[in-house]
C-alpha cells in the first residue's frame, strides 16, 4: 500500500547539509510499456542493472528562503540547466505526500553522468533514482528509526513517480517491477530484485551500447505508454509481457543462453512493433539499427555466439553477451559495427548492484 510509504509524524527540522549517491542506468529484458495513472505498469518488467553507466548527484539543503512551495536549482556538470526543472517540479508535487520536507528546505541538485550527456541513453532513469535516493537519505536524517527495507523499497517507490524505469535502478544485477502471481514480493509500487539463482553463465554478463543516434527522440517515453491506451494489440502485449516474465525467470536460473536471445531478441522488437502499430504511428529505429541487427544475427550464426541485441525506446542498440565471449565481441564490434555509430561511439558496461550513498 502507497499508504505505508507516508512519512508520519514529520517534524520541521533547521539542518543543513549535503548528500551524494549514485545511481545505475538500468536495461529491460521483458519491457514496460503501458501504465496507468499514477505511473502503475500494465505488464511486469525486469531489467539488468547496469555498472558504469551512472548519475552522481549531490543534494545540499539549506533553509528555505522564498514562499514557493518548491525552492531549487538544477546543475549538470556545472552549468546551471533550468530545462531540467519542470520534470524535477513534476517529482516533487508527486513525492511531496510521502515526503513532505521537499518542500521545506532549498535544494542545489548538482548533476553529472558518468555515459556522454546527450549520448541518446536515457539518464532519466539513473537521475530519478540518484534524486531519490538523495532524498531517503535526508529522510533518514530527519527520522533515524526506518529499516533498511523500507528504505530500499521506498527509494524505489520515489523514483517511480519520477520516471518508471527508474525503479528498476536501485538494486542488482536484475529487478523485476510489476506484479506478477508467480512473483510473491513483485509489487506495482517499487522494483524488487530477483531472488532465484541466477545461474553461472550471467555472470559478468556485458553490455555494449551502441551510440547509434545521439540526437533527441522524435516521441517521447512517455507519449508512447500513452498510445499504448485503445491499442489493438494491447492486451495481447501485456499478456505476453508476463508470460516471458515467467520464461525468463527460469532460463536466468537454468542458464539456457539460446532461450535468453530469443526471449530477448523478441521483445525489443516486439516493444518496436507496438509503436509502429499505435495510432498514430511511429518509428525509432534508424537504417543503421536494423544494418546492426543483421549483422548480429550473421556474427551469431557463424561463431555459434550467445551475443544478442536488445532496444530502448530509441535507436541505440544494447548487444547483451556472455562475459567468456567479451575479446571476440568486442573484436567483432570495433572491426564491424562502430562504423554504424555516431562518431564509431560505443559504451562497455556489464552487470552491476545499483544504487549507492557515497
Ligand atoms: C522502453 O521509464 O522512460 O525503456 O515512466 O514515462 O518515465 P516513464 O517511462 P520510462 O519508459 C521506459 C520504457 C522502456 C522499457 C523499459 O525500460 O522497461
Amino acid at each position: 500500500m502507497a499508504n505505508n510509504f507516508i512519512f508520519n509524524n514529520y517534524k520541521k527540522q533547521d539542518i543543513s547539509g549535503e548528500i551524494t549517491c549514485s545511481a545505475p542506468s538500468n536495461i529491460a529484458l521483458v519491457k514496460y510499456w503501458g501504465k496507468e495513472d499514477v505511473q502503475i505498469p500494465k505488464n511486469t518488467s525486469i531489467s539488468f542493472t547496469l555498472n558504469n553507466c551512472k548519475t552522481i548527484t549531490k543534494l545540499s539543503f539549506s533553509k528555505k528562503e522564498s514562499s514557493e512551495e518548491f525552492e531549487f536549482d538544477v546543475f549538470l556538470e556545472g552549468e546551471k540547466k533550468d530545462d531540467f526543472k519542470p520534470k524535477i517540479e513534476t517529482f516533487f508535487k508527486r513525492v511531496k505526500e510521502y515526503v513532505p520536507f521537499v518542500s521545506d528546505y532549498k535544494f542545489v541538485i548538482d548533476t553529472s553522468n558518468t555515459f556522454p550527456h546527450s549520448s541518446g541513453i536515457a539518464s532519466s532513469a539513473s537521475g530519478m533514482a540518484t534524486l531519490s535516493l538523495c532524498l531517503m537519505n535526508l529522510e533518514r536524517k530527519l527520522n533515524h528509526s526506518i529499516s533498511e527495507t523500507y528504505f530500499t523499497n521506498k527509494t524505489s517507490f520515489l523514483s517511480r513517480l519520477g520516471s518508471g524505469s527508474a525503479c528498476r535502478s536501485l538494486e542488482g544485477p536484475l529487478v523485476i517491477w510489476g506484479e506478477h502471481e508467480n512473483i510473491s514480493d513483485s509489487s506495482n509500487l517499487y522494483g524488487v530484485s530477483f531472488k532465484r539463482k541466477l545461474h553461472v553463465n550471467f555472470k559478468n554478463y556485458q553490455d555494449t551500447i551502441l551510440l547509434i543516434d545521439k540526437g533527441e527522440k522524435q516521441v517521447s517515453s512517455t507519449v508512447g505508454h500513452g498510445l499504448m491506451h485503445n491499442h489493438p494489440f494491447a492486451k495481447e502485449r501485456f499478456s505476453q509481457a508476463n508470460q516471458n516474465i515467467d520464461l525468463i525467470s527460469d532460463v536466468l536460473e537454468n542458464g539456457d543462453l539460446d532461450k535468453f536471445v530469443e526471449i530477448v531478441e523478441s521483445e525489443a522488437l516486439t516493444l518496436h512493433a507496438m509503436m509502429m502499430t499505435s495510432m498514430p504511428y511511429f518509428i525509432l529505429m534508424k537504417p543503421n539499427t536494423l544494418e546492426v541487427i543483421n549483422k548480429v544475427w550473421n556474427f551469431r550464426k557463424e561463431n555459434n555466439s550467445k551475443l544478442c541485441f536488445t532496444l530502448d525506446a530509441g535507436a541505440n542498440v544494447h548487444l547483451l553477451y556472455p562475459s567468456n565471449e567479451k575479446t571476440e565481441v568486442l573484436d567483432f564490434i570495433k572491426k564491424e559495427l562502430s562504423v554504424y555509430c555516431q562518431n564509431n561511439e560505443f559504451i562497455v558496461d556489464e552487470l552491476g548492484m545499483g544504487g549507492q550513498t557515497l
